[in-house]
């Protein structure tokens, strides 16, 4: 089996339509009205792309390019510049910084570079003191030395891609990493005193088994993160390991009812590790999370760099995939916005349902303060009460007082749910996006 944009039958159809999108390409000054005109609250969160890899997966499905120096240098000149475009254009909103993160390609390859454009951010927006600074890293970046650096400019939680601990795995996803290096990165993190460490974990990789991943998920567990999250290894149709795969040089992935047996075999074994399920994919031990997911889909959310997606919590925008239109861009005074588009309240709405119950809990209250509509009615505006009472019915959900929770049998269509909109949706955008630098139109699935 593939997991694909196509893997997940009907269920995958009716997300792909449900959250089906056209961007569009604008001039500068619509781009900037239809922001300041949509932005639903006063506290956003900033999210920060560096697109740079010291080598590249062919399982990777980001926006992200190979290191090259003199262009890294030119990158980071680029992003302060355009957090001052932004803080300009914007400063009247009386925005609040509340969360900013990382995220990549590999952010941990820098570090002094990171001190810099967080003070940006500070001089250009008001920031909340309580704002944390979070950035993704690939363990051999993390040696003693850069762990307390990252530290020493202003990075407080980081999230390290140690992926399998198994030897085979890494090779097969063309890690540049060995095992000794996580287990050194974890405990070099934990020594440099960061508030939040989490561990991504990769699962349906080719060969694996459930007896595998559960051994791989108990190893990890012995490493003490705070969160663990699990990613089933999906494989776009624009990733080489798609072709590799399809050449037969690599294995085909295991089959549904393994991926059903994986994702329970995770959920027992973190649970019983002290891990509690705080999203469909990610335990934590601590009870706060590492995530940049509902930003991204309630907002608002500035997103800076190549690649970056923003959304204001009623436009949503993606800046360039091309890492040279992008500097050029800014270097010219101009916003670097590929391509955006109007997100109506009914859709916010299933972008807010869809976020609180990746969080397995939905609060109705909280709904109907942010929509200022009764729940059940704007559910049965957008067509969505049939399927909560279907799920309530099957036990898939479970209603108390005012919250509805996903139940653990609920957890795995959540779950087959989620990758199949990540597949469809954000997938299709990157794939579409990285083709051209600047197109005028993009439909997505
Ligand atoms: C941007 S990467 C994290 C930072 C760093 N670049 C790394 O790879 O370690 C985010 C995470 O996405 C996950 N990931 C990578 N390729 C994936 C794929 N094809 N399907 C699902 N998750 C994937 C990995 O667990 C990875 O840690
Ligand atoms: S998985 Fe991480 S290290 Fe590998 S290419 Fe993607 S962003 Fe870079």
């Amino acid at each position: 089996m593939l997991l694909d944009q196509y893997a997940f039958g009907a269920l995958g159809k009716r997300i792909a339509r449900g959250f089906s999108a056209i961007f569009r390409r604008e001039d500068e000054v619509k781009f900037k009205e239809c922001i300041s005109k949509s932005v639903s609250k006063n506290s956003v969160g900033v999210y920060i792309h560096f697109p740079f890899c010291k080598s590249l997966c062919p399982s990777c499905p980001y926006v992200r390019d190979l290191w090259q120096e003199r262009v890294v240098k030119a990158y980071v000149s680029a992003l302060k510049m355009e957090i001052g475009l932004v803080g300009e254009a914007f400063k009247d909103l009386g925005l609040r910084v509340v969360d900013i993160h990382a995220g990549g390609g590999t952010p941990s390859l820098i570090d002094r570079e990171w001190g810099e454009v967080i003070q940006t951010v500070r001089e250009r927006f008001d920031v909340s003191p309580d704002c944390r600074f979070g950035i993704e890293a690939n363990p051999d970046d993390l040696t003693e030395d850069k762990a307390f650096q990252l530290r020493e400019n202003g990075v407080d939680e980081i999230s390290i891609g140690v992926q399998s601990l198994f030897k085979t795995n890494l090779r097969m996803l063309g890690r540049r990493h060995g095992v000794e290096e996580s287990l050194e990165a974890v405990e070099n993190c934990r020594s440099a005193g960061f508030k939040l460490i989490n561990v991504d974990m990769m699962y349906m990789l080719p060969e694996q088994s459930t007896n595998l991943w559960v051994h791989d998920l108990k190893l990890a567990s012995e490493l003490d993160a705070d969160q663990i999250t699990c990613y089933p290894l999906l494989v776009p149709h624009y990733t080489p390991f798609y072709k590799m795969i399809k050449e037969g040089r690599v294995q085909e992935q295991p089959d549904m009812k393994e991926f059903k047996r994986m994702y329970y075999a995770a959920v027992h074994t973190l649970t019983h590790e002290g891990y509690t399920p705080i999203r469909y994919y990610s335990f934590s031990r601590k009870g706060e999370e590492y995530s940049t997911v509902e930003l991204e889909m309630v907002g608002p959310l500035l997103g800076f760099g190549s690649g970056a997606m923003s959304f204001t919590g009623g436009y949503e925008y993606i800046n360039t995939c091309s890492v040279k239109e992008y500097i050029k861009s800014v270097e010219r005074g101009r916003l670097p916005i590929a391509g955006g588009r109007n997100v109506a309240k009914e859709e916010r709405a299933v972008r807010y349902v869809s976020e609180r119950l990746s969080a397995l809990k939905l609060n109705i209250k909280d709904f109907e303060w942010v929509f200022g509509e009764r729940f059940e009615a704007l559910m049965k505006r957008i067509g969505y009460n049939m399927a909560l009472r279907i799920g309530l019915l099957f036990g898939n959900l479970k209603r108390e007082g005012d919250e509805i929770r996903v139940t653990e049998k609920g957890m795995w269509r959540r779950n087959l749910g989620g990758w199949a909109f990540v597949l469809s949706i954000p997938c299709r955008i990157v794939e579409e996006y990285t083709k051209t630098p600047w197109p005028i139109e993009v439909r997505v699935p």
